[in-house]
């Protein structure tokens, strides 16, 4: 039992010097995202979706949920409902999601797709120079997955137009 103790006394030791060793390089902000990221996670039947892996390896997941996804004629007025990020990558780039996904929310898609790697950094106060493209891999993800919104968007516009014509056709 007195090892127990011992150990959890090491543990707890340990991971004071970490938190001590990482406030030295991250910013307050930064460790709070990480620590306590928002949106982490998957949605079901999302309109759009996009998984990058960035040069460090690491890879990064959006999926999004668009209002009005698919009307014609609301392009103007598609709204980002939820956003939510997965990544295996370091804690700057849970950081850097936890952002993005805040930021995006209640965005139009055409506002969030010009969302930028700075406007991230300028919420954490920073990244140190080795994990800038984490912020960078983040944005580049949401814009892939508002492609692929998009996409997908453009082929119901598509289908649903041939279904109309047809429609109109036979009738
Ligand atoms: S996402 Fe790969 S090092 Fe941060």
């Amino acid at each position: 039992m007195a090892d127990k103790n011992k150990l959890d006394e090491l543990i707890k030791e340990m991971e004071g010097a970490v938190l001590e060793e990482a406030k030295e390089i991250y910013t307050e902000r930064t460790l709070e995202e990480a620590y306590n990221p928002k949106n982490v996670g998957e949605l079901e039947n999302p309109s759009g979706t996009a998984r990058i892996t960035g040069p460090c390896g690491d890879t990064f997941q959006i999926h999004l949920k668009v209002e009005g996804e698919g009307e014609a004629g609301e392009a103007k007025g598609e709204k980002i409902l939820d956003c939510k990020f997965l990544t295996d990558g370091c804690g700057a780039s849970i950081a850097c999601g936890s952002v993005v996904t805040e930021l995006a929310k209640g965005k139009t898609v055409a506002e969030a797709s010009r969302l930028t790697a700075e406007e991230i950094l300028a919420v954490l106060g920073g990244l140190p120079e080795e994990h800038l493209h984490c912020s960078t891999l983040a944005t580049e993800t949401l814009k892939a997955a508002i492609q692929d919104y998009r996409n997908q968007t453009r082929i119901h516009t598509r289908a649903r137009t041939r279904a109309l014509r047809s429609q109109s056709m036979s009738g």
